[in-house]
């Protein structure tokens, strides 16, 4: 479940705290002047170092130290970790009320976002399915954690950067809490209620939900062609957000939200089959950046378009061979069914683009080969625009969920020419097949500018120290911070 702690900012002297335990952050060269904290680096029991972290005790006050390292080096990013690790060591320590000293590097509010990020994020667990009574954790810690977060900022303005991080962590704990349910709970229907939910308790939000019959109606060949396989009821999944005060081109999110994938008929290895309840998160990141988006009021038009099923082999299932017509009127070979994340974008995107949007970013678990490429550190990066590209990197630099930006080319585009049919999903040689998934969407994308994010290799296991194992909530910060840019 995604711990609920409470976010505040205080000005004045950060000594006045009423918190049970003071997090100080230390920079290489710069004296520390909170005293038991000085002692500690005075008697050289603690570096300055980045990650290095240490406790004191004076005054019936608990002090922990955080090593921020140069100056010079200071990142958002490092605001993160620092704060991370700094929320963990206070979780062993049983502490109940955080109040961080607003570092003096860096800029102020950005620091502070940061740090509530970092908190909040590390701070989270998926207990939910865990019957063991009492107090403690699997750790033997307090099971219920840090309750609450305060910035002690001084004269520093940071109310606004404080509030809107903790806005985006707490959607990306709920991404974390859809992606890690199992798909016999995170059903195509679950995801629907969510999106209900959503619509429900914001403001400017409008939402349809498409069943089976009328996927198969509006001859959704592509989508359709995946949930054949499955008793379990698909859904298309969309959400508008309008704000009266909008600004600049409309925008589409794409979410990838297969809920099982076996592979069907091209069923996988039993080996770590059972990851594959993540292959929804894509979809988990587009829904509840959605909804941070319309809690946060941001003046933009957005249409986020999820489409999700199961991924089964079954007497019903599609075969490798068969030929489908698109939503858009192009053919598909359907050669493997295990690459079924394209099918069912295909139509989505070109759904999303019938519906108005005028830039447009897909997050999707589409590949295996982007997790050897580019591991767990950068998402793969593909566009048709390098103005519209230029907006999503920045965004996701500002965020720290990294992407590198790989080629888009006539010949794999030739790749995936079809036998039989216009194009193939899965081309025999497995030249470039992150790349040949990319080529596949922009066939469903027309002119409209696209970025495609392969999360394949970042939703879950990231390892990075404020997310470590199970779902990351990758991407959702880095969809608010693109919308907020946008309305900007
Ligand atoms: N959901 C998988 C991709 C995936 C694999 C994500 C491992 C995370 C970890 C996707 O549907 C898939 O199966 N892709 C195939 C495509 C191939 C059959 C062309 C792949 O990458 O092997
Ligand atoms: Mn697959
Ligand atoms: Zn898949």
């Amino acid at each position: 479940m995604a711990s609920k702690i409470s976010v505040t900012t205080r000005s004045g002297d950060p000594a006045e705290t009423a918190a049970d335990t003071r997090v100080i952050g230390l920079a290489e060269g710069i004296d520390c002047a909170v005293e038991p904290v000085a002692k500690l680096v005075q008697s050289g029991e603690l570096k300055a170092t980045f990650k290095r972290v240490g406790v004191a005790h004076a005054h019936g006050v608990r002090y922990i130290a955080v090593g921020l390292g140069k100056p010079e080096d200071f990142t958002a990013e490092r605001a993160r970790v620092a704060a991370a690790i700094a929320c963990g060591r206070a979780s062993e320590l049983g502490a109940k009320s955080l109040s961080w000293q607003l570092p003096e590097i860096g800029d102020g509010a950005t620091t502070a976002g940061a740090i509530v990020e970092g908190t909040l994020l590390k701070a989270y667990k998926f207990d939910r399915f865990k019957s063991k009574s009492g107090e403690t954790d699997d750790e033997g810690d307090d099971k219920n954690g840090v309750e609450s977060l305060e910035i002690a900022c001084g004269e520093a303005d940071v109310a606004e950067s404080t509030a809107a991080a903790a806005i985006a962590a707490v959607a990306v704990n709920r991404a974390r809490d859809l992606q890690n349910l199992p798909s016999n709970v995170a059903t195509p229907s679950y995801l629907a209620d969510r999106a209900a939910e959503i619509a429900a308790t914001h403001e400017n939000v409008e939402f349809d939900i498409h069943d089976r019959a009328w996927i198969e109606n509006k001859k959704m060949g592509a989508f359709s062609a995946v949930a054949k396989g499955t008793a379990e009821e698909p859904r298309l999944i969309v959400i508008r957000y309008s704000h009266p005060d909008a600004t600049g081109p409309t925008l589409g999110f794409v979410g990838k939200a297969v809920t099982f994938d076996t592979g069907g008929i091209s069923l996988k290895p039993s080996a770590k089959m059972e990851e594959m309840k993540f292959d929804m998160s894509g979809g988990a990141a587009v829904l509840e950046a959605t909804a941070a988006i319309a809690e946060l009021g941001l003046p933009i038009n957005l249409i986020s378009v999820v489409p999700s099923t199961e991924n089964m082999p079954s007497g019903t299932a599609t075969k490798p061979g068969d030929i489908v017509t698109a939503y858009n009127g192009k053919t598909i070979e359907i050669d493997n069914t295990d690459a079924e994340g394209r099918l069912i974008l295909a139509d989505a995107l070109s759904y999303c683009v019938e519906l108005g949007a005028e830039r447009v970013i897909n997050l999707a678990t589409l590949t295996g080969a982007i997790v050897i490429a580019l591991g767990s550190t950068y998402a793969g990066h593909f566009s048709n625009d390098d103005d519209w590209y230029a907006q999503v990197l920045a965004a996701s630099d500002t965020t720290g969920e990294l992407g590198h930006r790989l080629p888009l080319h006539q010949e794999f585009a030739d790749l995936i020419k079809g036998k039989y049919a216009d194009i193939t999903n899965a081309p025999a040689a497995r030249k470039g097949s992150s790349i040949t998934a990319a080529e596949f969407l922009k066939h469903f994308v027309g002119d409209t500018p696209w970025v495609h994010v392969d999360i394949a290799g970042t939703a879950w296991d990231m390892n990075r120290p404020y997310v470590g194992n199970g779902a990351s909530g990758f991407g959702v910060r880095m969809l608010i911070e693109l919308a907020r840019a946008h309305g900007a």
